[in-house]
């Protein structure tokens, strides 16, 4: 009797573990079974990837004495936000760190004024270019007039941030040893500053505005035959409704020249 009550326990248990193990999978399979929109929505957030010291892109300002992430980017990523009635979160991380945050789910997408070159669109896809920009090299001011061609920069450090299409310019002018690549662009302007870097390879929106806000730097234009850099959100392969939705407020926003205007403001806020 003792003997039966124990199996008859034993067995019970084991059913409930299955029966919890069961629902779990079910839960699972409804989950993955979801479009990543449809997620998006339910969850009520929306989080993206940045890495905001990338002005005016995305960067990091005091706004009524408190930190906040801000730029062109951030404001159509919004725009997207509003538009799936969904909460902006905001997720800053080194540039190279990105497209692995996507793909492991720790984000939604990527905007980070990102190039969706070939290589990066094998492991992602990307919604349709929002934003062109051509390159440009910032330099100590008084520097500015000996950097004018490729050449110019072949007995010099340049530095970039890493994982960059800028990393990959600079590794067609001068060999490795002469490359310096760091996470933040922040802090590659740094090295700028204390002489271990010569010049540094950036989108001419952005070296415009260290410039700007830096008397000791100046912005060189060298045309580095590489075409102009495109920038687009990236998302997680096989997301076609929440690409279509990105798209959708890209046009939106391309139609009614909204994005001239985020760029123009988030222009000026970075200059003071
Ligand atoms: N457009 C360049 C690229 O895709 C640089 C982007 C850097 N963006 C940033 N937020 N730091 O490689």
């Amino acid at each position: 009797m003792k003997n039966l009550k124990k199996i008859l326990a034993v067995v019970l248990s084991v059913m409930i573990v299955f029966s919890v193990v069961g629902c779990g999978q079910k839960e699972e399979a409804q989950e993955a079974a979801k479009t990543k929109l449809e997620q998006i929505k339910e969850s009520g957030q929306l989080v993206i990837g940045t890495s905001a010291s990338y002005p005016p892109y995305e960067f990091h300002k005091q706004i009524d004495g408190k930190d906040q992430i801000v730029g062109f980017d951030i404001e159509i990523a919004k725009e997207i936000a509003s538009d799936l009635g969904v909460e902006l979160v905001i997720k800053d991380m080194k540039f190279e760190g990105l497209l692995a945050a996507l793909n492991t789910g720790k984000i939604d997408m990527v905007i980070a004024g990102m190039t969706p070159t070939e290589e990066r669109k094998k492991s992602v896809d990307f919604s349709k270019v929002y934003y062109v920009a051509t390159q440009s090299v910032i330099v100590k001011a008084d520097q500015v007039e000996n950097f004018k061609t490729p050449e110019d920069l072949k007995d010099k450090m340049i530095g970039v941030q890493k994982g960059t299409l800028q990393e990959e310019i600079a590794k067609g002018v001068v060999p490795a040893d002469q490359i310096k690549g760091l996470g933040k662009v922040a802090d590659v302007i740094l090295e700028l500053k204390g002489d271990k870097v010569d010049a540094i390879i950036v989108e001419s929106p952005v070296g415009k505005a260290y410039a700007k806000n830096n008397d000791d730097l100046g912005v060189a234009e060298i045309d580095f035959n590489t075409g102009d850099s495109g920038s687009a959100i990236a998302i997680k392969k096989g997301s076609t409704d929440f690409v279509a939705a990105v798209d959708a407020t890209l046009d939106r926003l391309m139609n009614d020249e909204k994005i001239d205007e985020f760029v123009a403001a988030a222009t000026e806020l970075a200059d003071n």
